[in-house]
C-alpha cells in the first residue's frame, strides 16, 4: 500500500534538517501569557509582539471583555447550531447591524472565519461556466473559493492594472465573470491600485469583490479599507473581512449593496453547513468594530508606527517589501530560508516576535520576516524594536 504522507517527505526533510541545526521551531512558538496586545511572555521571557494582526489592539479593549464576559454569562459558550437553524441570537444580528453601520452597506453576512466567508462567497457566486479574474498573489482563501465553486480561474500578474484588462477582454462574450482584488496583500504590505482596477473590471462588465482583510479598521477615512481610501467603495460589489485582524477576535464577513444578496444565506455552503459563532465572540466583535468607526486617532497613531519602522529598518540596510510604507506590515526580505530562520531567533532571543514567511505563502520563492504594527505600539517600542533588529541582524551576518 501507498504511504499517501510520502508526499510530504521533501518538507519532512527539509524541516529535520533546519531544526537538527539546534534552531527554535518558528512555526511552534507558544504564548505562555498574553500581557497586552503588544507584549507576551515566551519561553519565560517578556516578548514584544510584531507578528499579530491585533493592527487597531481591541484584544485587551475593556469594553470589548466586558462585553464577551456578559454574552458568555447570558447565553452560554456557544451556539451548537448553523445560522439557519438554532444558531442565529441576538448577538449575530447586532454584530451583522455594526457591520452594515461601519461600512454604511445595505447587507452584512457573518461567517465563522474569513476563510470562510471567502471559501463561501466566492465559491456561491461564480461556478463552472463563470470566470474568476484574480491577481496571481491573492490569499489560499480566495483560491479555495475559485476551486469549490469550480469557477474557470484566470491569474493575472500581481498588481498588474493592464494584464487585468488584458485577461477580461479574453473572457467569452456573455460569460459570468467576477474579479477578486485585496485592499492590501500581507505578504509584502502593499496596498492594490483598486481605483483603477475597479475602473477596468467594471468597464469590461465584470462584478468586483475585494478582500480587506488586512485593511479594515486602519486604512481610509472610516477604517473601511483601501476602496474607501482610493474613493471606489460604492463600485465594489462585495467586500470580504474578517474579525481575526484589526477587529481582535474571530469571525468572517461580507457586507453588500446587492439587492439579491441575502439570498446567500440559503445557497451557501461554508455559512449553512457548520457552527455559528459563540455568542461572547459576536458580542465583542460588534463593540469592537462600533468602537473602530470613532478611532482617527488609533488610526493616526498606527500611520505613525509604520512609517517609523519602515525609515528605521531602511536606515539600518535591511531590504524591505515596499519603498515606502503602504499598510501596517513591514515585510523584510531575507536571503535565503537558513537566514531567516537564523535572524528571526535572534530576534526571539532579543524579545521581539515576528512571523517567518516562506513559500508557498509568499511570492517569488521569498522568504520574509513580517513585522505588523499595532496602534498600541508606543512610539518608544518602536525604537526598541529598531534596536532589537540591529543586534540581531548584526549577529547573524544580515546586515554590516
Ligand atoms: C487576505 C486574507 N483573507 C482572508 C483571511 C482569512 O481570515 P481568517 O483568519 O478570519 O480566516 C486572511 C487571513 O490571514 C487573509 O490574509
Amino acid at each position: 500500500m501507498d504511504d499517501l504522507f510520502s508526499k510530504f517527505d521533501p518538507l519532512i526533510e527539509q524541516r529535520e534538517t533546519l531544526l537538527k541545526t539546534g534552531l527554535t521551531d518558528p512555526f511552534n512558538l507558544v504564548m505562555e501569557k498574553v500581557e497586552s496586545p503588544t507584549v507576551a511572555v515566551c519561553n519565560g521571557k517578556r516578548t514584544i509582539l510584531l507578528g499579530t494582526y491585533n493592527y487597531m489592539g481591541m484584544t485587551f479593549d475593556p469594553d470589548v471583555i466586558a462585553a464577551g464576559k456578559k454574552a458568555l454569562d447570558e447565553f452560554g459558550s456557544g451556539t451548537t447550531g448553523s445560522r439557519v437553524l438554532n444558531g442565529t441570537y441576538v448577538g449575530h444580528r447586532a454584530v451583522e447591524q455594526a457591520l452594515k453601520d461601519f461600512y454604511a452597506m445595505d447587507h452584512a453576512m457573518v461567517f465563522s472565519t474569513g476563510y470562510q466567508a471567502n471559501l463561501g462567497v466566492i465559491s456561491t457566486i461564480a461556478g463552472k461556466e463563470d470566470y474568476i479574474v484574480l491577481d496571481i498573489d491573492s490569499h489560499a482563501s480566495i483560491y479555495d473559493g475559485c476551486a469549490l465553486g469550480n469557477a474557470q480561474i484566470v491569474p493575472f500578474r500581481h498588481n498588474d492594472i493592464e494584464a487585468l484588462e488584458k485577461r477580461l477582454k479574453r473572457i467569452p462574450e456573455g460569460a459570468g465573470k467576477l474579479v477578486v482584488l485585496e485592499g492590501v496583500y500581507s505578504m509584502l504590505g502593499d496596498i492594490a491600485p483598486l481605483k483603477e482596477m475597479v475602473a477596468v473590471s467594471k468597464a469590461n462588465g465584470a462584478m468586483v469583490l475585494v478582500d480587506e482583510a488586512h485593511s479594515m479598521g486602519f486604512i481610509g477615512e472610516h477604517g473601511r479599507g483601501v476602496a474607501e481610501a482610493q474613493g471606489v467603495i460604492d463600485d465594489v460589489d462585495f467586500i470580504i473581512g474578517t474579525f481575526s485582524k484589526s477587529v481582535g477576535t474571530v469571525g468572517g464577513f461580507c457586507v453588500s449593496n446587492h439587492p439579491k444578496f441575502e439570498i446567500l444565506r440559503l445557497v451557501c455552503r461554508p455559512y449553512v453547513f457548520t457552527a455559528s459563532l459563540p455568542p461572547s465572540v459576536v458580542a465583542t466583535a460588534a463593540i469592537s468594530i462600533r468602537k473602530l468607526m470613532d478611532s482617527a486617532d488609533k488610526r493616526a497613531h498606527l500611520w505613525e508606527n509604520s512609517k517609523r519602522l519602515h525609515a528605521g529598518l531602511r536606515q539600518l540596510g535591511f531590504t524591505l517589501g515596499t519603498e515606502e510604507p503602504q499598510s501596517a506590515i513591514i515585510a523584510v526580505i531575507m536571503p535565503d530560508l537558513e537566514k531567516g530562520a537564523a535572524m528571526w531567533e535572534a530576534l526571539l532571543h532579543e524579545g521581539l516576535y515576528v512571523n517567518l514567511a516562506r513559500p508557498p505563502a509568499t511570492p517569488g520563492n521569498m522568504t520574509l520576516l513580517r513585522c505588523s504594527l499595532c496602534a498600541e505600539h508606543s512610539a518608544e517600542q518602536v525604537d526598541q524594536i529598531l534596536g532589537m533588529f540591529a543586534a540581531a541582524g548584526r549577529a547573524t551576518g544580515c546586515i554590516a
